[in-house]
């Protein structure tokens, strides 16, 4: 009985097999506890005499493992009788072994599967310790390939009592010893990936006598678990994909390699369930071949899976579109966050994007209480930094290629996301152990400023995915890349001043004080006119410059005013990538601009927040336009339609439509300030906050409107009260005001007859049901084409026009609907 080592077959998998593990031992009369310690490079699924242990899946879930490999301890003494016992486990290659990025890399942290599994009995008098070391045997199993981006075959003809007693072992060879650094293994800090939720089909499309296309109605990550009967031999394949073609077959360019298919070899005889343990699919479709007979969808169902987290934020409001488009970014987190905060969860990626978490983790933290996730990830971002000298781009990082200089936006998470995580929870351990990792940071970025303090060497992202850049130029938007590292770099200096200001390191505080306004001064030298004109003259420059204090009060109403006017041009189309979309609103509230902030919310013509929703997405989108109006997807390669970075507005929506704002770092002093308008009858932001429920919400009956506001034990809040300019200063419990509107307030942003027809077309629906009224009225005209040209005109004007009688009525009521 020796301490456990890593263990392995003798040959790399190369692919194929998963690797089977056992060792029989004895339990003597008396056990008082048994405890099992377990993790592998790949990952496992563990058994006690062929009981599978635990819930977690796809464990350990992926971490910097050369850093920190994630153990799973198991209390097992239940598990255990007197007399022979056998410890299993079936590991696949999972991220420690298969292919990994476009670039489909094998091997990125070891040439093979391996298994750690010290289990311990503890009796009255001794504890006897069964490591995994050399006496344990290797085998093969069911599961003849498998990986991440591959999937899994799985043939249960195979299947045996390999983790049970008594079971001939005469095919199997002893273990080997593999080298792994002992030191790595953390425990108790990286929270598992559990199943969450089960989706049954919403529809079944029969394409051949024994092909389907079954639909989910929802962009999940996870697999399909089935119940099939049939003769032994028969092979089911799955294919899965996001989306469809239009002739209804599966369109799987957004998975690029990822070759996503469960293919399950049938045992035959009574009824079989399986699912996946090895793979994971970004899907919403599947594709199955080769079912036996008629498929009833009760033996289907998508098994969600994600990072275990408790869902601490809601938000709902009388508009379905902004519904959808707020569940669609909730769903985009889960199905991405599963064991790291990734880029998407489909394609040949997966990859712990620095930047897409960046962008998206003031919502994320709203959401969901992201905590034990984020400082396991954080904890991995600060060992690979100390250990290369740079943030990676992508944490845990295997890419090769990296970005030569810290990038704004992705390298600043190091920076912004611990700045994020302590204004929400209020935890300073979480500034501290981060704090040298910040200054590392900003002492690279420090070197490459010019003697002005402007940083304009060196690669930058810029604002990434602008829909305006060219194709083949992600990076190459309106905006000038290093305007974008300036202004980012405006905001992270002062994160890093109050960080150690807070902390109690005064100098420190006073240089990156220092810093700051240089870095400012310098932008403003650089980039804007005296009366707050902004180089560009872009949505994202100007949304930078404001959101981020770099103008000067006296600018602030010129640049929004610009700013206001640049939107209005693009019709309330969205022009922003990454950088600028999570800060665009923000600035229009901060200078006043309230109405044209709704009409980008709630403009549905592509590029636009709502043109997905309007196009059946269940996500967010990577690109505003990763499938296009006519239904095919944009043929740059790079359109996932899971991707949470554009879903960062969500932030936005709790704060200024619902108007719950946190002031103080863990909600210790809240705002509430509730913005009613865009047509909107009632909206409602509720949150889990450290110190309890906290919420906003809005009603308007008419011009009567109701505001209500709940504040937790231990915060006090200030309630401006939407309309009449008074605010109260209030303790912890719930507040309610009714009172009345001007009513031409309580109508803004509603449509009217005499609303423009540009107003109107942003609301798609409502403009849906204005065409058939007048296509009803002059049936046989274009109508749509006829429009393009009098956008500006009111709708009344052209109402005067059509003799049809009644219409003005019909148009009214048209308008009107759909508003609850
Ligand atoms: C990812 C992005 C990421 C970007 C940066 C892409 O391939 O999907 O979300 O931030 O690369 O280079």
């Amino acid at each position: 009985m020796a301490e456990a080592t890593f263990i392995s077959a003798a040959h790399p998998s190369q692919g194929g097999p998963a690797t089977y593990f056992r060792r029989s031992f004895d339990v003597a009369d008396g056990l008082v506890r048994a405890s099992l310690r377990v993790t592998a490079l790949g990952v496992f699924k563990a058994y006690l005499n062929g009981s599978r242990l635990g819930e977690d899946v796809l464990a350990p879930t992926w971490t910097s493992y050369r850093h920190r490999l994630h153990v799973t301890t198991h209390d097992v003494t239940a598990a255990l009788a007197a007399g022979e016992n056998v410890l299993g486990a079936a590991v696949g290659e999972g991220w420690a072994v298969g292919p990994l990025s476009w670039d489909m890399v094998r091997e990125n942290y070891s040439d093979r599967p391996a298994l750690y599994a010290e289990l311990t009995l503890e009796y009255p008098d001794r504890t006897e310790i069964v490591g995994s070391d050399e006496t344990f045997l290797v085998g093969e199993g069911p599961v003849r390939e498998n990986g991440i981006y591959l999937g899994e075959h799985y043939d249960a003809r195979l299947e045996s009592a390999w983790s049970e007693p008594g079971f001939d072992t005469r095919d199997w060879a002893p273990a080997q010893r593999l080298e792994w650094d002992l030191d790595a293994l953390v425990e108790g800090e990286v929270p598992p990936i559990r199943r969450q939720q089960e989706l049954a089909p919403v529809s079944i499309d029969r394409r051949e006598p024994s092909r389907v296309i079954v639909d989910f109605g929802q962009v999940v990550s996870g697999w399909v678990r089935f119940t099939v009967k049939g003769e032994a031999g028969r092979e089911i394949v799955l294919r899965h994909a996001e989306l469809l073609t239009s002739d209804g077959e599966l369109e799987r360019e957004t998975l690029r390699k990822a070759e996503s298919i469960d293919t399950y070899v049938l045992r035959g005889g009574r009824s079989e369930t399986w699912e996946p343990a090895f793979t994971f699919h970004g899907f919403r479709y599947v594709e199955i071949s080769g079912w036996p007979g008629e498929l009833d969808p009760d033996a289907l169902r998508a098994i969600v899976i994600h990072t275990e987290m408790a869902r601490t934020g809601s938000f709902d409001t009388s508009h379905a579109l902004l519904n959808r488009l707020h569940e669609n970014t909730v769903w985009s987190m889960r199905g991405n966050f599963v064991g790291l905060p990734t880029d998407c969860p489909q394609r040949d990626e997966r990859l712990g994007w620095t930047g897409d978490l960046n962008a998206f983790a003031p919502t994320a933290s709203y959401l969901y209480d992201v905590r034990p996730l984020l400082r396991s990830w954080l904890a991995d971002l600060r060992a690979e930094q100390a250990e290369t000298g740079r943030v990676p781009d992508t944490v845990p990082n295997i890419l090769t290629q990296v970005m030569p200089d810290p990038t704004a936006l992705w390298s600043d998470a190091a920076i912004s996301l611990p700045w994020q995580l302590y204004q929400q929870y209020g935890d300073e351990r979480i500034l501290d152990e981060s704090y040298a990792s910040m200054v590392a940071l900003m002492d690279q970025i420090e070197q490459r400023l010019d003697d002005g303090g402007l940083w304009s060497r060196g690669f930058q992202l810029g604002d990434w995915l602008d829909p305006d850049a060219p194709a083949d130029n992600p990076a190459g938007g309106k905006t000038e890349a290093h305007l974008v590292a300036q202004a980012y770099l405006c905001k992270t200096t002062r994160e890093l001043a109050a960080t150690a200001r807070i902390l109690g390191h005064r100098a420190d505080a006073d240089r990156y004080d220092a810093l700051s306004e240089r870095v400012r001064r310098a932008f403003r030298e650089e980039y804007v006119s005296p009366r707050g004109r902004v180089t560009n003259e872009s949505a994202t420059a100007y949304a930078l410059a404001i959101v981020f204090d770099i103008l000067d009060d006296d600018q602030l109403a010129h640049a929004g005013n610009r700013l206001a006017a640049i939107i209005a041009k693009s019709k309330f189309t969205i022009r922003t990538g990454f950088a600028g979309t999570p800060l665009v609103t923000d600035a229009l509230t901060k200078t006043g601009h309230i109405d044209p902030a709704y009409r980008l919310l709630l403009q549905t013509t592509c590029p636009s927040f709502l043109y997905p929703v309007t196009q059946g997405a269940t996500t967010i989108w990577e690109r505003w336009d990763s499938v296009l109006p006519d239904g095919t997807v944009n043929k740059t390669g790079m359109t996932s339609l899971n991707h949470y970075a554009l879903g960062a507005v969500a932030d936005w929506m709790h704060r200024e439509i619902a108007g719950l704002q946190r002031v103080a770092p863990g909600w210790s002093r809240i705002r509430i300030a509730p913005q009613p308008g865009g047509g909107l009858a009632h909206a409602r932001a509720e949150l889990e906050t450290v110190r309890g429920t906290a919420s906003s919400a809005w009603r308007l009956d008419g011009a009567t409107l109701t505001v209500e506001a709940v504040i937790p034990e231990g915060s006090t809040a200030e309630i401006a009260l939407p309309f009449t300019g008074e605010s109260h200063e209030v303790e912890a419990g719930t507040h309610r005001w009714t009172y009345e509107i001007d009513p031409a307030d309580a109508a803004r942003g509603t449509l009217t007859i005499d609303s423009t027809l540009n107003e109107i077309v942003v609301d798609h629906e409502a403009w849906q049901r204005v065409l058939a009224v007048l296509q009803g009225a002059m049936p046989g005209i274009p109508i749509e084409a006829g429009l393009a040209h009098i956008g500006d005109q009111p709708l009344s004007a052209l109402i005067a026009q059509i003799p049809a009688e009644g219409i003005a009525a019909r148009i009214t009521t048209a308008l009107q609907n759909g508003e609850s």
